[in-house]
């Protein structure tokens, strides 16, 4: 199994807008992408920091994955994706060695790529989602 890149880094927000603009005013940067992700509940901007990204992370309703975190620990880091070339495989490789997979089966996320998130357990009590981008 192959890790090519840090893909992103995500934080959650309270204020999309707001973060989008501290990131303008602060670094001169624009996000790639807005969209919402429902399947998620949440609106994300995909802001480009190298060859990598942050992700920001605003919740569509408190009852949602994202707004439940802001509720309970507030802004910061969410997560942190790997970009790895065949998202199948390294789930099955995973799932082999006994890691905790939240998705078995990978899903669409945001920008359309493949998309897994494997439970915090797996690396020292962070969230870890994978990407395969397509
Ligand atoms: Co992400």
């Amino acid at each position: 199994m192959l890790l090519l890149n840090v893909h992103h880094t995500a934080i959650a927000v309270e204020n999309l807008d707001e973060s989008i603009d501290s990131f303008r005013s602060q670094y001169g940067v624009e996000p790639l992408y807005r969209e919402i992700v429902k399947s998620q509940g949440v609106e994300e901007a995909m802001i480009p920091v190298g060859g990598s990204h942050v992700q920001l992370l605003q919740p569509l309703d408190l009852d949602t994955p994202v707004g439940r975190f802001l509720e309970r620990r507030g802004e910061g880091l969410h997560h942190i994706a790997f970009q790895v070339a065949d998202i199948d495989s390294a789930l099955t490789h995973l799932g082999r060695q006994g890691a905790r997979l939240i998705d078995a089966e990978p899903r669409v996320g945001g920008g359309g790529h493949r998309i897994a998130f494997l439970h915090p357990q797996v690396f020292g009590g962070t969230l870890v989602e994978l990407v395969e981008v397509k």
